[in-house]
């Protein structure tokens, strides 16, 4: 072996195009520490997608989501599950810190777990965004405790997802797949008033904390 991390690197273009080098790469990605356990382990599978997430989103969605999020471009806001990609400048928390590296928005660079406790102050934040991420998040209403606590009053929690078929390595990762109504209910039970709408095949969800 080489340089094991360039070998892991180039065994995910070969696995791009469908050759069928699975096992022989997740040995490799034993000896790459930001890999290890890959693909299994959601660290380290998110680090190996960071490298190519610029030509996984086609350009039109980003435009999209990019307009639709410019009314909070002059607040504070917190991108979470920002991934190498956030909409406007922000902080950003991520499990990945390869897609955190590739960031440019980001005015700050959190590692840190959706599924546990959120590193910020109450009522920091002018906005949370949640884009293209919530379907990959088991506690979700944890989750949503926690952007309630981080929100000021009046805060607004923006909601993102595909309603299109994601690709197929990515939908692995998946662990829920709700309907637009099932995500309005949850955000409602946790307290924020919902606005639901679909663009060209992508959903919004804009929640708003009350002042209680
Ligand atoms: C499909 S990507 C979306 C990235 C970005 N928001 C975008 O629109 O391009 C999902 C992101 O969520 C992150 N993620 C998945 N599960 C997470 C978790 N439990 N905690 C923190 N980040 C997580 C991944 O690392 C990845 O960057």
């Amino acid at each position: 072996m080489e340089d094991p991390e360039t070998d892991f690197l180039c065994g995910l273009l070969e696995l791009q195009y469908g050759l069928p080098v699975q096992d022989s790469l997740k040995r490799c990605a034993q000896h790459v520490p930001w890999a290890r356990g890959w693909p299994e382990d959601i660290k380290s599978f998110w680090n190996a997608e960071a490298f190519m997430w610029g030509h996984k989103i086609d350009t039109r969605i980003r435009k999209i989501i990019e307009d639709e999020l410019q009314f909070l471009a002059g607040g504070t806001n917190l991108d979470i599950g920002c991934g190498a990609y956030s909409y406007i400048p922000s902080v950003g928390l991520d499990v990945s810190e390869k897609m955190l590296e590739f960031n440019e928005r980001l005015t700050q660079r959190v590692v840190g777990n959706l599924e546990g406790f959120l590193p910020f102050a109450d009522e920091c934040f002018d906005s949370v965004t949640a884009i293209l991420v919530l379907n990959y998040v088991w506690d979700y209403g944890k989750l949503f405790l926690e952007v309630r606590r981080v929100l000021r009053p009046k805060g607004i929690f923006m909601i993102v997802l595909y309603r299109g078929k994601i690709n197929e390595w990515q939908r692995r990762q998946q662990v829920h797949d709700f309907s637009g109504k099932k995500w309005s209910l949850l955000l409602k039970e946790a307290e924020f008033t919902v606005k639901r709408y679909t663009k060209e095949g992508l959903m919004f969800l804009r929640g708003e904390k009350g002042i209680n």
